[in-house]
């Protein structure tokens, strides 16, 4: 009875057919207002509605890993009244709909560089990691300021300032080593990567864990995007064939 005491039984299949760890794309929010002719900022809000119910249907449904694309390193060109409004919708985010994640038992942490981010919002991704960390429910990483070529820089100079002291020897070097001086060390890799809005392309995310991802290109707008979208991803995922080089 694997679902037992779940709020909802999703419409996938069996538990073994569920991926553990889901990566999403939260594409779509500027389209989605201009659709609407509202200004972008109102499909920034629509999307991280969207965010919230999703985040806590993945709980629900028993995912074990969820991380959320919401800001790359190449969002700051965006017009600086967008990016001004982004960081203040995640100001309320991390006041408000963070604090109910705390009823899922969600470990929230932030894979990114916090650096350039404003001290009062530094501080709130601080805290929410800090008291979530000891939950035992789902990991939710949120990408913020996350840029994977960044991410793999940074592991490589990493890597070399503990060569140079001595904590590893080069030829200790393996892929398993790289992967624990990314931000998702310790996490297994997606199984399952979600893009909406139609765009065919990974735009930085997670390159280095994505190796033998699954993905699925949704069009549906972010903002638009139902549980009924996750349950048809995760249905289109236990359907694929998984290879991993072998045959
Ligand atoms: C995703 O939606 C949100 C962020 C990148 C912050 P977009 O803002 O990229 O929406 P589109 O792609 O312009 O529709
Ligand atoms: C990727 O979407 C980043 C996020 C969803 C946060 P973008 O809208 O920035 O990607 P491109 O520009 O279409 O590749
Ligand atoms: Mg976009």
């Amino acid at each position: 009875m694997a679902w037992f005491g779940r709020k909802k039984k999703p419409e996938v299949l069996s538990d073994s057919a569920l991926p553990v760890h889901i990566g999403i794309i939260m594409d779509g929010n500027g389209r989605w207002a201009k659709k609407r002719g509202l200004p972008r900022k109102a499909g920034h809000s629509a999307g991280a509605k969207t965010f919230r119910k999703i985040t806590r249907y993945c709980s629900d449904i028993g995912i074990k890993y969820l991380t959320v694309y919401a800001f790359s390193t190449e969002n700051w060109k965006r017009p600086e009244d967008e990016v001004r409004s982004l960081m203040k919708l995640f100001k309320s985010y991390l006041e408000e709909a963070l604090a109910d994640f705390k009823d899922d038992s969600i470990v929230v942490k932030f894979i990114g560089d916090k650096a350039p981010f404003d001290e009062d919002l530094r501080n709130l991704m601080i805290e929410n990691e800090e008291s979530s960390k000891d939950r035992d429910g789902m990991v939710l990483n949120i990408a913020m300021n996350y840029g994977s070529r960044d991410e793999i820089v940074r592991a490589v100079k990493n890597i070399c300032k503990d060569v140079q002291s001595g904590a590893v020897l080069p030829e200790n070097i393996d892929e398993q080593l790289i992967s624990d001086y990314l931000y998702t060390s310790g996490q297994p890799d997606p199984d399952l990567i979600i893009r909406p809005s139609g765009e065919y392309r990974i735009s930085n995310f997670l390159l280095w864990q994505s190796a033998y991802t699954e993905f699925v290109i949704m069009n549906k707008l972010w903002p638009d995007f139902e549980t009924s979208d996750l349950d048809e991803a995760i249905k289109i995922y236990s359907q694929r064939n998984r290879r991993y080089g072998g045959v």
